[in-house]
């Protein structure tokens, strides 16, 4: 059952580009019409919404900062990410125009249920992004959004979360089509860019072998820096977290931008840092900005590993290691770039003899506050 792979992480690492395509599948027309699974929610309502907030715990929180900067930036909905746990002790201002987005892999985590009750009470709508069928979130939701990434197995979450963030794309989408902030031409060309990302995706896999080499020089490491930004600062969040959970090494993740506030303080010789430098063909200048930072580190002595767009060769003068992932829109990166990390902690954590698919006092889902 395991596919011939040796843990079950292995394998759902291995089966994204299928839990991908399962959530994009027969989902959204091109017009971005996309088909809810259940819908208790009238259009109106959705069309009236003037905040969402993403409500989470883990991993699928970083699902969450993703989505924050496609809906934002398709939708011009403001959103706010919370953890769940924070969110119901701290007087949240939530009414009927608020639309909760509750993400979870489980459908079971009690903290991200009792979050979603508590907006409910207040008036708000919720809709779920789950990968269970029938599991108590969804089944209390107003609407709700499967991903299909298959049953997860391992713990620590790695198909679930590609799904989910693809999920919160189809959801962006949709909101924007039915608020008439984006157009048919662009949902289309989104869906077209957004339908390529599974070969993409296998092709990160097939090229592996060296992030997995890498892993296995590093087992000895105490402490592992990721730097992100703008998408990238989640998908950093989310290779530290999975390198914590796997191979119980020190990990943080930072936002580039606030390197010079605090972390660089941390960086001496031989400090292993990963860097998810976004797409040079981003319209904004953030490409240049990240390449100064891994210049700043290096020149501070850092072990630099580069995670990097195709043909990006402006990074090559100052990374120790580059991995390069396929062209892909900025917003859609992080279904590249978080890839690499995920292989990286799983070969790092199979390196020190580690159980992967059942690290040490982790449970799959977290059923106690
Ligand atoms: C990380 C991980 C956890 C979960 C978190 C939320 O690898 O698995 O951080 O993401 O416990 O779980 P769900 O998504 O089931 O609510």
């Amino acid at each position: 059952e395991k596919g011939g792979f040796a843990s079950f992480m292995e394998k759902e690492i291995n089966d994204q580009p299928e839990a991908v395509a399962q959530t994009l599948l027969g989902r959204a027309g091109l017009d971005g019409k996309l088909q809810l699974d259940e819908l208790r929610i009238d259009p109106s309502q959705l069309k009236a919404v003037d905040k969402i907030i993403v409500l989470a715990c883990g991993t699928s929180a970083y699902a969450g900062q993703v989505a924050k900067y496609a809906i934002e930036h398709w939708c011009r909905i403001p959103v706010e990410v919370e953890l769940s746990h924070e969110f119901r002790y701290r007087d949240p201002i939530v009414n009927a125009n608020t639309l909760v987005v509750a993400i979870s892999q489980s459908g079971e985590t009690m903290d991200t249920l009792m979050a979603a009750r508590y907006a409910q009470e207040q008036g708000a709508k919720v809709l779920a992004i789950c990968n269970t069928n029938g599991s108590t979130i969804p089944r209390e939701a107003d609407a709700v959004l499967y991903t299909h990434a298959g049953p997860e197995i391992a713990v620590a979450s790695t198909k679930a979360f590609l799904a989910q963030i693809t999920a919160a794309y189809l959801l962006g989408l949709y909101l924007g089509q039915l608020r008439g902030n984006l157009f048919t031409g662009q949902i289309r060309d989104i869906l077209a860019d957004l339908a390529k990302v599974p070969a993409k995706i296998q092709t990160v896999l097939d090229d592996s072998d060296q992030v997995k080499k890498l892993a296995r020089t590093m087992a000895d490491t105490r402490s592992v820096l990721f730097l992100g930004r703008h998408v990238g600062f989640p998908v950093a969040m989310e290779g530290a977290l999975k390198l914590k959970e796997l191979a119980y090494i020190h990990a943080e993740g930072f936002a580039a931008g606030e390197l010079k506030h605090g972390p660089i303080a941390l960086i001496e010789e031989g400090q292993p840092v990963f860097v998810i430098v976004p797409s040079p063909r981003g319209r904004n200048s953030l490409h240049a900005k990240v390449v100064s930072n891994i210049q700043e580190i290096r020149a501070r002595g850092a072990k630099t590993i580069v995670i990097a767009e195709e043909g990006d060769t402006a990074v090559q003068a100052y990374a120790e290691h580059v991995f390069y992932i396929p062209e892909t829109p900025t917003l859609l990166a992080p279904l590249l770039a978080t890839v690499p990390l995920q292989v990286f902690a799983c070969e790092l954590a199979t390196a020190k003899g580690y159980d992967v698919d059942q690290p040490r006092n982790l449970a799959k889902s977290v059923t106690v506050e």
